[in-house]
C-alpha cells in the first residue's frame, strides 16, 4: 500500500485495501505477532469458564478469535466478535466459515465501546484500544471490568511509548530495523507512519498500568514485551 510515492499521505483506515493485505501487514510490523496469538490461547485454555462468553474487541479478520476458538474446552461458551469496519468484518466471516470448530461465533458491526459486555470470561483487545480517543480509554475498561466474571482476564496489547527519550529512540530504531528485515522499504516504513499519525496513539506501561488498577483489575502483569509492543494480563 505504501511501495510508491504519495503525493499525500491520507489517515489510515481500516477499510477495503487494508482488509486486503491485513494478515501480511500485520505479521510484518508488530514483533511477536503470532506468538501472541498462541499465548492468548493458551490464556483462554486456562481461563475460560463454564457457560461463558469470551469478547474479541477489534477483531479483524479473527486471528484472536481463531486462537481462542481452538482452545475452548467448556460446555455452553461462546464468542463475541466485534469490529466496527464491515470490509474486516465480510472477510472474517468467510475465513470463520471454513474453520470446523463447534464454539459459536456472534459478529458484530459496532463501536466497541457500545457493546455489552456481560458474563465474560477472557476479553482481548488485541492492538486495538491504542486506536481509541484517549479521554474514552478509562471508560471502556472500567466496563470490561465490570462485564468480567470473577476469576476472568482481559488480555491487553499495544503499542507503547517510553517516557524516556532515550530508551524512546531505540525502541523505535529497533523496531523500525525489524520492519527492515520483514522486507519493508524506508518509503513504506515512513508513509505508514505518516498515515498512523494521530491515528494510533500510544501510551507508556505506567499510564496503562494506572488505568488497570483504576478500573478495579486486582493484578495485571506484562507478559509479553518485544521492543515497543506488550502485552499485559489484567485479573479481575
Ligand atoms: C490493529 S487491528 C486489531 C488486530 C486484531 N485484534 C488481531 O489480533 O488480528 C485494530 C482493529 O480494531 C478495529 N477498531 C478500531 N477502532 C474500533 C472501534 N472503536 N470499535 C470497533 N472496532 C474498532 C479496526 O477496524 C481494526 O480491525
Amino acid at each position: 500500500m505504501y511501495a510508491e510515492p504519495l503525493t499525500a499521505v491520507e489517515r489510515f483506515q481500516f477499510d477495503e485495501s487494508v482488509a486486503h493485505v491485513f494478515p501480511d501487514m500485520i505479521e510484518r510490523s508488530v514483533p511477536g505477532y503470532n506468538t501472541i496469538l498462541h499465548m492468548i490461547g493458551v490464556f483462554t485454555q486456562r481461563f475460560v469458564q463454564r457457560e461463558s462468553r469470551c469478547y474479541d474487541l477489534g477483531c479483524s479478520l479473527g486471528a484472536v478469535t481463531r486462537s481462542m476458538r481452538r482452545n475452548i474446552n467448556h460446555g455452553g461458551c461462546r464468542i463475541v466478535a466485534v469490529d466496527n469496519s464491515m470490509a474486516m468484518l465480510e472477510r472474517c466471516r468467510a475465513i470463520l466459515e471454513k474453520d470446523d470448530s463447534l464454539v459459536p461465533v456472534d459478529m458484530v458491526c459496532a463501536d466497541i465501546q457500545d457493546v455489552a459486555i456481560v458474563n465474560a470470561s477472557v476479553v482481548v483487545l488485541n492492538f486495538t484500544l491504542q486506536f481509541i480517543p484517549l479521554c474514552a480509554r478509562s471508560a471502556l475498561l472500567c466496563r470490561i471490568h465490570e462485564g468480567l466474571l470473577p476469576g476472568g482476564v482481559l488480555v491487553l496489547s499495544e503499542k507503547i511509548r517510553f517516557t524516556d527519550s532515550g530508551q524512546q529512540a531505540f525502541q523505535t530504531e529497533m523496531h523500525h530495523a525489524f520492519k527492515k528485515s520483514m522486507g519493508y522499504s524506508e518509503l513504506e516504513i515512513s508513509q505508514k507512519r505518516a498515515a498512523l499519525e494521530r491515528v494510533l496513539l500510544p501510551e507508556s506501561l505506567e499510564e496503562h498500568g494506572a488505568r488497570l488498577s483504576m478500573a478495579g483489575f486486582r493484578n495485571h502483569h506484562t507478559w509479553f514485551q518485544c521492543f515497543n509492543f506488550v502485552s499485559f494480563v489484567a485479573r479481575k
